[in-house]
This record gives structure tokens, sequence and C-alpha cells, in this order.
């Protein structure tokens, strides 16, 4: 695509101005642009004063070894009392903090503060039972259920860092991670509802504790389908142990104590450019400074709104936008268990008389598809504002999302941020910020963003190159878990002092960022990060397969789909009548069913340069001619052209 097909494309003359009375009443005004600009340390500060702390920092930030910063420096606090206990303590414990929502129709329960702290208690007795102390890590492999955000908050009582796997990767995902950070205890349960059935999980737990040796201690798990499982009980020498045994008798007394504010919370593996993932380390007092002021500024957070991210726990948005950032504002929110389905949402909307709903563009391009009927047939006019994130949206599913769900009166706010910047990052103020179809707008109070050329320049208006960052921020990641080398070498090399997030953008001419997807190996689908290279291996250790290609391909619903080539080994003939579905099957046992490869072409050969590197953006073209011809989406069709004015560099990222 030519530059002048970009900037026809990236030219946006809707604007959508924020309701009057949002404005008004807004939580943050236009003047905290300047405020921050003039002090970025004491706006962060006072953003900071937002928490309880048990003593406050001697210095906000300590960015005297970068890339490794220190936020709030020489302060303590405890992360599950931010959550949680000072909500009672401040008389609202009869709040509700969570309406959960189950799968299957009829199961619902409301959690207030008061039951969340006691519960959470309970579970850090259990746990400090189990052998959990400061400093160990444990893994979750749970579905979208209350005691996922218990085991967290009881997690972050202790001081035990978590690292919570996605219930849709495999038992080998699952036991990589284990390993990576040497968990001696997983928290999981005996399955969870998908789409109206039973689906177990209990199974994979052991499978990956198999694969682990000697390493995990204990496996605590929910009873939540009741199906059988393989038991192995304390009794008999096993590691199981069911959290009604464990959790439900304790005591709903736990004396917390003040962890340093560099205390790591969590690990959150996410997909890199090479094979394997990179464990995203969050701290204490920065990542819960930085999750609560976005999630109050960007989402106008009132005390009567009731909040509803869409998100599963197992992701980045879970863990700030369900669990940290909400919780820490006492907020009252939505959980649901399933995934979308039509009318299923819109009944909780008009249930639960939703303010806030903050979810993904593939979401919204699916309800699309479905059409206008199904909402149309709920009272939505609670809804106030709503938010998008995880991938670029394309003006057509936001004018509709704006339209369709939000009755034309609610402000849409576009959301950039990844599970490396822990928090918001680039994104409109609703009582500030005008709407611009397809555009995040520009970054956040007390943060730095600019989109420059090969040569670190900034590239000005009207023009496109990579997003960096340029000042630290207090949830940035602080390293990658056991390799800081990496965590230099990924973020921090290509331009000294600048954070590279992997993302191309264009500034337009209003100075408006416009991200245009990655300029790396990572897809995204379903606004989910995949590391081409890490399936690329998948395939590769099949037995059949010689060689494979792996290219994110537009998708109209997904973003991108995942789309393979591959050069079966001569032994294997022609692999057989199905060999397309037993490497989708063993892509799928290898990291999990959400990596599966939507369409595997077998081919003779790759295309390669001289230097024997596959042009994977040539199989790229392919891969989008045979299966969506010419409906690419602006954002894809962008990354094309910004892959295009690249041609010629055999250079690749990481
Ligand atoms: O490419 C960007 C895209 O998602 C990547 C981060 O993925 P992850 O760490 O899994 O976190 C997803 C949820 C925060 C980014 O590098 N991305 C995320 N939000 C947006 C986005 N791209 C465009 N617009 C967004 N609002």
């Amino acid at each position: 695509m030519s530059e002048q097909t970009l900037s026809n494309l990236m030219h946006e003359d809707r604007r959508f101005e924020p309701p009057a009375d949002l404005a008004a009443d807004a939580n943050v005004k236009e003047e905290a642009y300047a405020r921050a600009d003039s002090d970025r340390e004491a706006f962060w500060a006072e953003a900071a004063e937002r928490l309880d702390w048990g003593k406050k920092w001697d210095q906000v930030l300590d960015w005297s070894n970068p890339p490794f910063a220190k936020w709030f420096v020489g302060g303590t606090l405890n992360a599950s009392v931010n959550c949680v206990d000072r909500h009672v303590e401040a008389g609202n414990g009869d709040k509700v903090a969570i309406h959960w929502v189950g799968e299957p129709d009829d199961d619902t329960r409301d959690i207030t503060y008061a039951q969340l702290k006691d519960e959470v208690s309970r579970a850090a007795n259990a746990l400090t039972e189990l052998g959990v102390q400061k400093g160990d890590r444990v893994a979750i492999y749970m579905p979208m259920i209350p005691e996922v955000v218990v085991a967290m908050l009881a997690c972050a009582r202790l001081g035990a860092p978590h690292t919570v796997v996605f219930g849709g990767f495999s038992a080998d995902a699952l036991a990589s991670r284990i390993t990576d950070c040497e968990a001696h205890v997983v928290i999981t349960s005996d399955g969870g509802y998908r789409r109206g059935a039973a689906s177990a999980l209990k199974p994979a737990v052991d499978e990956a504790v198999a694969k682990t040796g000697d390493l995990v201690r204990h496996v605590l798990v929910v009873r939540r389908t009741g199906q059988d499982v393989d038991w192995h009980g304390r009794e008999e020498g096993g590691r199981d142990v069911w959290w009604h045994d464990a959790v439900d008798g304790a005591s709903a007394e736990h004396e917390p104590e003040m962890h340093d504010s560099e205390h790591p919370l969590y690990v959150m593996y996410t997909s890199g450019t090479t094979g394997k993932p990179k464990g995203i380390l969050h701290t204490t007092g920065g990542y819960l400074t930085g999750t609560s002021y976005t999630h109050w500024a960007v989402f106008d957070l009132k005390d009567d709104d009731v909040y509803w991210c869409t998100a599963d726990v197992g992701w980045v948005t879970g863990h700030s936008y369900m669990a940290y950032g909400p919780l820490a504002n006492g907020a009252t929110q939505v959980m649901y268990e399933g995934t979308p389905e039509k009318g299923r949402w819109w009944q909780i909307v008009q249930d639960y008389k939703v303010t806030i709903l903050y979810t993904a563009p593939t979401a919204i391009r699916t309800f699309m598809k479905q059409g206008r009927e199904i909402p149309d047939g709920y009272d939505m006019s609670s809804l106030r504002l709503l938010g998008s994130v995880g991938e670029p949206i394309n003006p057509e599913a936001y004018v509709w999302y704006r339209e369709v769900i939000g009755g034309d009166r609610c402000p849409v706010v576009d959301t950039w941020w990844q599970t490396e910047t822990g928090q918001i990052m680039i994104s409109p103020l609703p009582g500030v910020t005008a709407g611009k179809p397809g555009s995040a707008m520009k970054a956040l109070p007390g943060i730095s963003a600019d989109v420059v050329d090969d040569d670190a320049k900034s590239v000005g208006n009207g023009n496109g190159g990579y997003l960096v960052l340029k000042e630290p921020w207090p949830a940035m990641l602080r390293t990658l878990w056991g390799d800081d080398q990496r965590f230099k070498d990924t973020y921090w090399s290509r331009w000294p002092g600048l954070y590279f997030a992997g993302d191309g953008a264009k500034l337009d001419e209003d100075g408006d960022i416009w991200l245009l997807g990655r300029v790396d190996d990572v897809m995204n689908v379903s606004g989910h990060r995949l590391s081409t290279t890490e399936i690329e291996s998948a395939l590769v250790s099949h037995p059949k397969v010689a060689e494979a290609a792996v290219v994110g391909a537009a998708d109209e619903t997904t973003g991108q789909a995942v789309c393979a080539f591959v050069i079966l080994r001569d032994s294997a003939g022609d692999g057989g009548e199905d060999i397309v579905e037993e490497l989708r099957k063993h892509v799928a046992k290898e990291i999990g069913a959400i990596a599966k490869p939507r369409q595997i072409m077998v081919v003779p050969e790759l295309p390669k340069t001289r230097s024997g590197k596959i042009m994977r953006r040539l199989l790229k073209d392919v891969a989008e001619h045979r299966e969506v011809g010419d409906v690419t989406t602006l954002a894809d069709s962008t990354v094309m052209d910004l892959i295009k004015t690249r041609e010629g560099s055999s250079s690749s990222e990481d």
C-alpha cells in the first residue's frame, strides 16, 4: 500500500466529544497533563497516595540503574489489604465486590468486600499451612470463578508471587511455566464450564506436574464441576488437597505483613519473538499505583458504578483491570465464567445494570456479525462508558460499539498497553478527549510515548514508525523472571534509553496515535499474543514435519489468524489424509487450543532469502489471498504497508 493510501486510511473526520455531564464531573480533567509534565514524580506520588501504605516511601523513583526501575523506594504495603481490608475498614464491607455469573444460567453469587476479606484470609492461612512462605511462587490454573481472585489475593497477602496460567493452555505450557518459576504449589479446579459443558482442568495439571519431577509439593483443587478426578490425597502420600477441606475450615483472621514496595507481586508469561515465553515480573507498589490510578482515571470510576471487564484472568487484562485495579478502587464488578454468546452478555448488562464495559475488538466484531437485533432486544441504558483493549479497533467496530451497545451516548476509550506495561498507557480520557474511531489518541498524564524512525528520531505528525516509551512508569515490568539480560536485549537495546514496545504506530495530522500492530514476529489472535516462532517450533517437533513457517493472516473476526506452511519429511510421504488435523492437534497439545493454526498448507518449498531466512511476508500475502481475499482490515493492511516499507532488510527483532 502506498504512503498516500496509508494517510488516507489514517484520516478520520469523525469526532465524538465527551458528554457534557461526564466532562463536568470527570475524575481527571485536562489540567492533569500539564501537571504531570511539570513534575512527573510528584504526579505519580499523588496517585500512590490513593493507596494505604504501611510505611511511606523515601524516594518516588530510583532510575539510577536503567532499565531497572524502583518505585516508591523504602515504602511498604500489602496488595491484598489494599484490595479488600481497607474497604471493609472504611465501612464498605457490605458493598458487593463481585457479582459472579456462572456459565450455567442460574449459577450466580454475590460476594461482598467483607466476605472477600474473610475468604482471602482463610486461603492465606490454608496456603501457609501448605508451607507457602513469602517469596515462594504459586502457579494458578483456573477457570473464571471467584476462587481464582481469592487465590491471587491470598498469594499477594503472603508475598508469594503468583503465576496465573490461562486455562486454555496445554499441560506442556503449564509445565514449562511451573518449571521456569519453580512453583511448589499449584492451585486449580476439577474443571470449568465452557460453552455449556463441563471441561476438565485437573488432568492437565496432573500431566504437567508429572513432567516437573519433584518440584510441585501440593495441588490445591477447587470443586467446581463435580466431575470425577484422579485423586492422590495427602493421606496416601499424594499431593492433592481439596480447597473446601483446606480453606473452608481455616481461620478468617489473618494478620498481613507489609511488603516492600518492590516485592514481586506476580509473574505473567507472554509470547515473545523467540520460542520460549517470557516471564514478565511485576512488583507491588508501582503496579498497584499504576493500575488503580488508570482504572479510576480512564474509566472515570464512581462509587456506584457497576464495572465489567470481560477478559479472562489468565491474561494481563484480567490481572490489572479485573483483579488488582478495580478491587484496589473498591469497585463493584461483574465476573462472568463464560465466553461471548448470543444475547447472554446483554442480559448480564441488563440484569446487573452494568455502567462500564471493557472488552476486546474481536468480541465486538463477533457481535457485529450476529446482527444488532440481538443487543437491541435488551435494555442497556445503564451503560455510560465503553472500553476496548488488546488490538487495534477498526473504525467500523468502534462506531458499531458506540452506536449499538453504547446507544450513541457512551464514550469509547481505546486503551493501548501490554503485559509488560502493566497499566494502560495510551487512551483518551473520557471527560477530556474527543474520541476518534480507530485511534487510541494520546499518552495518559504521567506517561511519555512517541513514534520514532529507525534512528530513534521522532517522526512528527502525519508519519509512521515505531512506538516507544521514553520515561519509566510505575507499573512497568521490572525484568524477565530470571533473565535480566533478555529483559535488556528485548526492550531496551534497539535504542538506548527508549523502551521499544514492538508495535508500529502513526501520528496523524493532529498528533494523535494510531496503533498499527506488531512489527516483530508476534501475532495478535483475538487480542492474545502468540509467537510465530513458538508455533513453528511446535510444528517442527512433530515427527512428520521437516520445516515450518507461520504467519498471522488478517481475519475478519479474530484480527489475525494463525496460518502455517509446512514441508513434510521425505519419510512421511504425503503425510496421509488427516495430516492437517493431526498437526493442528499437535500444536494444541504443545501450546494450547488457542494456538491451533486456522490453516495449514503442506508445501514443497518455502520462500527464503539468499541467506536462508524465510520471507514470511510473502507467505502472508498468500495466506491472506487464499483465505480472505481483499477483505483486509484497516489496521492489518497498514501493518502490511509498514512491513513493505522495510522490504529488503532481513533483520528481525529479539
Ligand atoms: O500489539 C499491541 C496489542 O497487544 C499487544 C500487547 O499484548 P498483551 O501483552 O497480550 O496485552 C494485551 C492487553 C493489554 C500490544 O503490543 N494491543 C493492545 N492493546 C491495543 C493493542 N493494539 C492496538 N490498540 C490497542 N488498544
